[in-house]
């Protein structure tokens, strides 16, 4: 009695206000193997073999000792630039993080004050908003327009030239909408407010192949980042490694905020061993690329409503209740995202593309479960 008594007492030292009001970001993450997982918009079979090898080779002394990165920040500049760049990339033009949500993260740190304004669209990915709350910042989401997600272009320009905000992310293609701003836009944008840093989150970029990379000066545009990871297409998840890429400066500033020692060993060298394997990474998106007409006419056929545009993934609308939907798929071994609570697409599930196999798999679990 004594002790529950002595426990009620218990009072935690205070933390910042910010911290104070936040909800801790929760998505969920566990009990995820075996199974067929369509909900995280991961790679669905695996990194290239070669990422494999390379981290059997790894030695005691290897883990014993702090990673190095020499080398790493060239090899993601050489990886960048074997695509057609107008103004190839140089190594201080890249920053290493502990996947990108350590980057959006440190960008957030860095440069976001109390009080400060975030802007981005909504829905979006969800970690943009924490990222903004717990530096105080105030967060402005405006809405995807029209039942095609379009991106509400003219509203954020205005906004941009009215409030002239800290941060403006853009995710392109947007996750979970799919909704894509062509480079020449995001320019425009990015010239509108020179005071504003603005975000241009590419994580799937690799399946639209529209990234703002091949046309951007940086030393012309400093204002602009670029987000990149080997977390998707790379399949290199929980290994967690992304960049940041930018004005030398930017770059400079931003990584003041990680530490010395962030990213892994083990991640180090994976994603050399990725970032020499590209042809891999094309085979899977062309993979997932041929995945996603197989589902689309199967949906088209079936007159199922859906919102598929760019990304590894879609939108679609069950006749059954779509928390009802999740917990029958997950009971058939398939794994999809409810999203319920994010505005405008309330109802819908978010189904990650793997191959065309797995996606057969899928529909039959939809019609397994009549929720289709
Ligand atoms: C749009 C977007 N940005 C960033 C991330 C996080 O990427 P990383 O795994 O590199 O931290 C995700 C993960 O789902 C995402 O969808």
């Amino acid at each position: 009695m004594e002790s529950i008594k002595n426990k009620a007492c218990v009072k935690v030292p205070k933390p910042r206000p910010e911290i104070e009001m936040m909800t801790p970001y929760s998505a969920p993450l566990e009990g995820r193997r075996n199974l067929l997982r369509l909900d995280f918009n991961e790679n669905t079979i695996g990194p290239s073999p070669k990422v494999m090898a390379a981290l059997k080779t790894i030695v005691a002394e290897h883990i014993s000792i702090y990673p190095e990165y020499n080398g790493l920040q060239k090899a993601v500049a050489a990886n960048i630039n074997s695509s057609t760049i107008i103004n190839p990339l140089e190594i201080n033009q890249i920053g290493l993080f502990n996947g990108v949500d350590a980057a959006i993260h440190s960008i957030c740190h860095s440069f976001g004050d109390r009080g400060d304004q975030l802007l981005t669209t909504v829905p979006t990915f969800g970690y943009y908003k924490p990222c903004a709350k717990m530096q105080g910042m105030e967060v402005l989401e405006i809405p995807y327009e029209t039942t095609t997600f379009e991106f509400p272009f003219n509203t954020i320009k205005k906004l941009l030239i009215k409030n002239k905000p800290k941060i403006l992310i853009i995710c392109n293609p947007n996750n979970p909408t799919g909704t894509n701003l062509k480079a020449n836009k995001i320019l425009e944008l990015a010239t509108t407010s020179p005071e504003t840093l603005v975000v241009i989150d590419e994580l799937y970029e690799a399946f639209l192949g529209d990234s703002i990379l091949p046309i951007v000066n940086f030393s012309r545009m400093p204002n602009l980042i670029v987000l990149r990871s080997l977390s998707k297409t790379s399949g290199l998840a929980g290994l967690r490694i992304g960049f940041a890429i930018g004005h030398k400066d930017v770059i400079n500033l931003i990584k003041r905020v990680s530490g010395p020692y962030d990213i892994n060993s083990f991640a180090v060298t994976a994603a050399f061993a990725a970032l020499e394997d590209q042809k891999y990474i094309d085979n899977y998106v062309q993979k997932v690329l041929q995945a996603r007409n197989w589902i689309q006419k199967k949906l088209l056929d079936n007159n199922i409503k859906h919102h598929m545009n760019s990304g590894n993934y879609f939108l679609l609308w069950p006749k059954r209740k779509a928390s009802e939907v999740e917990s029958s798929l997950r009971k058939e071994g398939i794994l999809i995202r409810n999203m319920q609570d994010k505005p405008l697409i309330e109802g819908s599930l978010r189904v990650s593309i793997g191959t065309t196999k797995q996606m057969q798999i899928f529909w039959e679990g939809l019609k397994t479960t009549k929720s289709i």
